[in-house]
């Protein structure tokens, strides 16, 4: 029986850390003898958050994709392909972006979240805390007074003209807010923004992608997907598959202050690290901060330094866990076990990745774009006779 298609994608972000290993790369790595792979580096969506990040592009795919080979992702077994090498993409995309309704990925919650964020840096949400705050303190004042005077009519007046003046501003600042939710979209936030979920759509059909591994927080868009698949095969002609998730169960790797694992934090440890670089940042990393001495029982579940032991060190972390609790291990030796760990595990890919030569690693490239090519143009085929019936597809394969 065929394999099915895997395809799952990650942006140039440049070297890969601890985090990437532990969430996805090793899925990855498992995936691709049992299925069909193709991993995509998605360099057109780094540019959706800041166009200007073309720049540091170039040198982010090379450094992923060292690492990704490093760990052992293997181009005869999986196809890897860069998104803007197979421009079919950009034009699934725009012929995707007429079935999405701009509603619809008004709602996507990763959107609304990049707003929200972008909202609060540009002061937005200031303007809705101002409204929040009701001056209704001078009233309350007054009316404790007359009741302490026992001059209850006066209180009662005095409270009825508060709740009235209440329920306005209270609907006031609904009105405002409601207003803000729709017309106040900063103007940093791009079309292209907007329409990443399009183009990841059109990154997993465009190859018939039938298994999305991804994280939790991908699910909103793998639902997209669907929706647009369907809804292409109801308007056109049923041409693609309607992709499932491969929700694997990713360890939560926190970065040493405690934060979720990002190069932009600045908290990541990263396969490149040499040994003294892996010692340094988790002897500075942050454990529970109830534990303060030694003895002092400890909360594993909230801190990054057992959050590795659990999928670096896996045979011992029983036993680390119960002694910490237990206030029997101590975070400077706890630590020195996990630098230990960490330094064997990394070292092998460190050497790896340095092995490869820059030509190497375009060459893969290269290659995996031109084989993921081929497959996007036979897909575009299909997508054009069904989108434009048999004419369509003639005149533009006659070029
Ligand atoms: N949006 C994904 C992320 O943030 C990256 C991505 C792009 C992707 N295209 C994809 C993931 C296709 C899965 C399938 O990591």
């Amino acid at each position: 029986m065929a394999k099915k298609v895997i395809l799952s994608g990650m942006r140039p972000t440049g070297r890969m850390h601890v985090g990437h290993l532990a969430g996805v790369l090793t899925n990855w790595v498992r995936l691709q003898d049992e299925y069909e792979c193709y991993y995509e580096i998605a360099d057109w969506h780094a540019l959706t958050d800041d166009p200007k990040k073309a720049k540091e592009v170039e040198a982010n795919v090379m450094g992923m994709v060292r690492d990704w080979l490093a760990v052992g992702i293997d181009p005869r077994k999986a196809v890897i392909f860069r998104q803007s090498y197979v421009p079919e993409h950009a034009e699934l995309h725009l012929l995707f972006s007429m079935l999405v309704s701009v509603p619809r990925l008004l709602r996507n919650p990763t959107f609304k979240e990049k707003l929200a964020e972008l909202r609060k840096r540009k002061g937005y949400t200031k303007m809705v805390l101002k409204v929040d705050r009701l001056s209704v303190e001078d009233e309350l004042e007054q009316i404790l007074r007359f009741i302490r005077e026992e001059d209850e009519r006066k209180a009662l007046r005095m409270l009825q003209s508060v709740l009235n003046r209440v329920r306005d501003e209270v609907l006031e600042r609904i009105t405002t807010e409601v207003a803000l939710d729709e017309a106040a979209i900063p103007a940093e936030v791009s079309y292209g923004l907007l329409g990443y979920p399009v183009l990841q759509a059109a990154d997993i059909l465009l190859y018939k992608g039938e298994v999305v591994p991804v994280g939790a927080d991908q699910l909103p868009h793998l639902e997209l997907t669907r929706e647009i698949a369907r809804d292409f095969n109801r308007t056109y002609a049923p041409i693609f598959p309607i992709p499932e998730p491969l929700l694997t169960e990713t360890p939560k790797i926190l970065g040493t202050d405690g934060r979720k694992m990002s190069k932009s934090y600045g908290n990541a440890i990263f396969l490149s690290d040499p040994p003294e670089v892996i010692e340094r940042k988790v002897r500075s990393s942050i454990t529970d901060p109830m534990k303060v001495r030694r003895n002092d029982p400890g909360r594993p579940e909230v801190c990054p330094i057992f959050h590795m032991h659990k999928v670096f060190n896996a045979e011992e972390a029983p036993q680390i866990e119960e002694d910490c609790r237990a206030g029997k291990l101590g975070c400077v030796a706890c630590k020195g076990r996990l630098a230990r760990v960490l330094i064997e595990r990394l070292t092998p890919i460190r050497e790896r990745a340095e092995s490869f030569t820059d030509e190497e690693i375009l060459d893969v490239i290269r290659e995996g774009s031109a084989r993921a090519k081929e497959v996007a143009e036979r897909t575009m085929g299909e997508v054009r006779e069904a989108v434009f019936g048999r004419e369509g597809i003639g005149s533009h394969t006659d070029s």
